[in-house]
């Protein structure tokens, strides 16, 4: 790896580890009866309490720190006083910028006891993320991740959501190239040591579908069904890949023991 992108790498991996860190911290507060600007609130400070700013907040007029996309919201879910109850499921995603580096992670979590079928849509998600990183080495073809995300989704019953997409990340929030979940093996460019960008597939239950809310920013499923999502920042080495956004706690995917 040529020095530019070691260094790069470096700022990077200081950016997704305070993001994920950030998902770490909020776990413990994470239950029904709390709300979401409480958690919009922890997410501010634990950032800025570690040396960094939130990218989502007044980006593009964005109003918080974070999104919180509950149940059949699919993303950019606005956190509110809307009260977490029992049986929901929720993404969360941060983005930290730190040093003028952006770190970009996002996880599920079940609130209370949730339904066999949610787990298995945000089992069903996770894994297809991790399958996608797997393949991560210079010479793979961009649609090789969406075709890996795409296959093993749809196998399981589900739907990857078109509307939205990874995306290249660096000091820049989000950059070329975009990342779809979907597509066909063998097309698109061909991934190259030191590109860095994001994977995080949104999943449906139901149809692939979407609907943006009068805020001009909820997404949500037509149908009306559960949505899932994980996020994490990924750059392309050598040898294969690094993950920046990794949980130091080994919090992969619900439920999250320590
Ligand atoms: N974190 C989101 C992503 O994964 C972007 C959120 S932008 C916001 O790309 F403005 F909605 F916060
Ligand atoms: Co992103
Ligand atoms: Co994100």
């Amino acid at each position: 790896m040529k020095k530019n992108d070691s260094e790069l790498f470096e700022k990077m991996h200081i950016a997704g580890k305070l993001a994920a860190r950030t998902l770490d911290e909020l776990t413990s507060f994470i239950k029904p009866g709390v709300t979401t600007n409480f958690l919009d609130k922890i997410c501010y400070e634990y950032i800025k309490d570690h040396g960094g700013n939130s990218a989502p907040l007044y980006y593009k007029g964005f109003p918080k720190s974070c999104c919180t996309s509950t149940n059949h919201i699919v993303c950019h879910g606005i956190p509110s006083e809307k009260v977490l109850k029992d049986g929901d499921i929720m993404n969360v995603d941060v983005t930290a910028f730190v040093d003028e580096h952006h770190g970009d992670t996002g996880r599920m979590f079940c609130i209370g006891d949730v339904s066999v079928k949610s787990k298995n849509l945000i089992s069903t998600t996770y894994e297809s993320m991790m399958r996608a990183i797997s393949i991560i080495k210079p010479g793979t073809k961009l649609g090789d991740i969406g075709a890996t995300i795409q296959d093993y989704v749809e196998s399981k019953g589900f739907s990857v959501v078109r509307d939205f997409c990874g995306h290249g990340i660096g000091t820049i929030f989000h950059k070329p190239p975009n990342v779809l979940h979907y597509g066909k093996k063998n097309s698109g460019i061909s991934l190259e040591c030191g590109m860095i960008f994001t994977i995080e597939p949104m999943i449906n239950e139901g149809k692939y579908e979407i609907k943006i809310l009068n805020d001009g920013w909820t997404a949500v499923t037509k149908d009306k069904t559960l949505s899932a999502q994980f996020e994490h920042t990924v750059g392309v080495t050598d040898k294969g890949f690094e993950i920046f956004t990794k949980s130091d706690k080994n919090f992969t995917q619900p439920p999250y023991l320590s």
